[in-house]
């Protein structure tokens, strides 16, 4: 017999920047700086991106795009695998992602191959990563983990060995 099954996702609504516990104020601050770096002359949509590790080493990014478009690179992966790349035994514990479009905050959740990528790596340091994404209207969304972003994921478990 059919059945309708719901998958929930949870995350922490907050109405703007002012009430983002500090930590998160300061992540959310270093990935507005990146975005003014980004090179987005095609979409001139800014996108950057914080992450944060165990030693409390910040590692930013933002997008760096290409006259053959699928050639650019996302905020998110930029600032992930350019940390994972210098220190492949961190332990990201927070990443945020911020974008502005015409130098106004707009909403930046993130695209699916990043939420894909954010997940390997929390499978691969085997520990969540909190997201904090700047949502519409200067809100903020925070999640415990990707995986409130990326429900019915695909894993190295489904791998055979
Ligand atoms: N972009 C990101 O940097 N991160 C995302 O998660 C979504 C999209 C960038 C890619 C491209 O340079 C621009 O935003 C417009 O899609």
């Amino acid at each position: 017999m059919k059945e309708e099954i719901i998958i929930e996702s949870k995350f922490t609504k907050y109405p703007n920047f002012d009430e983002l516990p500090e930590s998160d104020k300061q992540l959310v601050s270093v990935a507005i700086s990146a975005a003014e770096n980004a090179y987005a002359p095609y979409s001139r949509f800014n996108v950057g991106a914080a992450l944060i590790d165990t030693s409390g080493i910040i590692t930013s990014g933002n997008n760096q795009e290409n006259a053959a478009y699928p050639s650019g690179m996302c905020a998110e992966r930029v600032a992930i695998f350019s940390a994972f790349a210098n220190n492949p035994n961190i332990v990201v514990t927070a990443l945020a992602v911020i974008a502005s479009s015409d130098n106004k905050l707009v909403a930046a959740p993130p695209c699916g191959s990043c939420r894909q990528t954010i997940l390997e790596m929390e499978k691969r340091q085997n520990s969540p990563i909190r997201i904090v994404i700047a949502y519409d209207k200067g809100v903020f969304l925070i999640a415990n983990s990707i995986e409130d972003l990326l429900p019915l994921s695909f894993t190295r478990n489904y791998l055979k060995d």
